[in-house]
């Protein structure tokens, strides 16, 4: 394993060296520009901040213990505050000042009879969800943890008051921006694979469910939700379980990549969570969609990131983790045309040819017609193997054109996050946690939504430095 806190060539591993330094509420001195007087509320952001532990690192960038950054905006300024999920397993690996645990892509220590069925470790390092009462620090494969929306302490594990146990509540929900309803999902891997469908009224609390059963267990990581339909996209993979179960490989090792059997679309009707449609695409890999809804003629647009294959993706995403990147993963986005009615593919066209990631769009278009998806994506001249999104872009589906915000060499943003201006919700910002790989320094930046390419309208200094994250939130006042 290479010792990362010796590699320099590549600015963006010096955000993912060593272990990420927790800091207590702290005001945020303004570097530059100023605070908008209609940015109130808070920016939450989640993802791995410990990649290693007594020596040891991760196996996968998957595996790294979940810290969150909260910067609450109000009319005194900015102030943040960064703290890890104190997850049951973390508390454990602290006081043992080791990792004992399996996660994604990694094994326990110790000898691999002690592997079989073992516990994984719960990262809460993918998502939060910020609702009235709590935020969720949002895995994949288990229960989220619940944590103080002000100063983040933890409070424990969370069922939203209706997931059986074993049921896992996914990174990534949509919120109905008409109604506030929150829909999710979980795969779980019992007697048989399902896919648990979740609706929660917008305290959280689950007020309804079902479940599907698959064929075999995929990566499902996100999900289209449209006014009347929920679209998933199951890729075409499978899983080796008995040698992850016996510890001869780690869940990461185990998918088969099998293109010949395609992807598989599964359409559900928003209001019963019951299937309408079920039908078979191309092969491919994708982590995220953007945005889709229901057009005049009843098709569902909607826009995704692209992979050819999972794969690479995955390898790559395990090479993060040791700072050195040399799999070529090239998403880009597409964007598909699909008849909810049987789940085929109408037309589908890759319309933004960067490689890019993290798609989003206003909160208050999920599901609804929209222009412009916000993504983070490679600088023009940077190398596609080796280095890092150093960028934002906000490509127009209307104009097929878009609008970038480079952050210069050695600067690497979060996926943006889109902060609605409280005096004129027409209008809004971008957010987001850029890594100064110049200074080894991390800030959060302000944009203009509507006009990326300018300079920022502000920037805040961090006091420390908040590793590469996964996804966010904006919880408005
Ligand atoms: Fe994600």
């Amino acid at each position: 394993m290479p010792e990362v806190n010796k590699i320099t060539k590549n600015a963006w591993v010096g955000a993912i060296a060593q272990p990420a330094v927790e800091f207590s509420l702290t005001p945020l001195k303004v570097a530059f520009g100023k605070i908008p007087l209609g940015l109130r509320g808070t920016l939450y952001r989640n993802g791995p901040a410990r990649l290693e532990r007594g020596g040891r690192r991760v196996g996968h960038w998957f595996d790294g213990d979940g810290a969150i950054l909260a910067v609450h905006f109000t009319d005194a300024g900015a102030a943040g505050i960064y703290r890890y999920v104190q997850t049951a397993e973390y508390e454990m690996e602290t006081k043992a000042g080791k990792f004992l645990y399996s996660v994604y892509g990694m094994h326990a220590p110790g000898p691999i009879w002690k592997r079989w069925n073992q516990q994984l470790k719960n990262a809460a390092n993918t998502s939060v969800l910020a609702l009235p009462e709590k935020l969720l620090a949002l895995w994949e494969a288990t229960k989220p943890y619940a944590l103080d929306l002000q100063n983040l302490e933890t409070k424990g594990l969370d069922d939203l008051g209706g997931l059986d146990d074993e049921l896992p509540y996914s990174a990534h929900y949509k919120r109905d921006p008409r109604t506030g309803d929150i829909f999710n999902f979980g795969v779980s891997i019992g007697n048989d694979v399902r896919l648990n469908l979740y609706r929660s009224d917008r305290t959280g609390k689950i007020v309804q469910k079902s479940a599907y059963k698959l064929e075999q267990f995929a990566i499902v990581h996100d999900f289209v939700f449209t006014e009347q339909y929920l679209v998933f996209f199951i890729p075409p993979m499978r899983v080796k379980l008995l040698p992850v179960l016996l510890g001869l490989t780690t869940f990461s090792e185990a998918f088969v990549w099998q293109p010949q059997s395609g992807t598989q679309v599964l359409v559900f009707d928003r209001e019963t969570l019951s299937l309408v449609s079920r039908g078979e695409t191309d092969p491919w890999f994708q982590w995220h969609f953007g945005n889709g809804f229901v057009d005049s003629d009843g098709l569902i647009i909607l826009d995704l990131v692209r992979y050819s294959d999972f794969d690479q993706t995955n390898q790559y995403l395990k090479e993060v983790a040791t700072g050195q990147t040399h799999t070529p993963a090239k998403g880009t986005l597409w964007r598909i045309h699909l008849d909810p009615k049987t789940a085929k593919v109408k037309a589908m066209q890759e319309v933004f040819h960067r490689k890019c990631e993290f798609p989003v769009v206003q909160q208050s278009q999920v599901g609804q017609p929209w222009r412009y998806t916000y993504l983070s994506v490679l600088r023009q001249d940077a190398d596609l193997t080796q280095d890092f999104l150093g960028a934002i872009a906000r490509y127009d589906h209307k104009t097929e054109t878009f609008v970038e915000a480079d952050c210069g060499k050695n600067r690497y943003p979060s996926e943006p996050i889109y902060a609605p201006d409280i005096e004129n919700p027409e209008q809004g910002w971008i957010l987001t946690v850029v890594y100064d790989g110049n200074s080894h320094r991390s800030e959060v930046w302000v944009l203009d939504a509507d006009k990326l390419e300018a300079e920022p309208i502000c920037k805040l200094e961090l006091p420390s430095v908040i590793p590469h994250s996964f996804h966010g939130c904006w919880k408005s006042v």
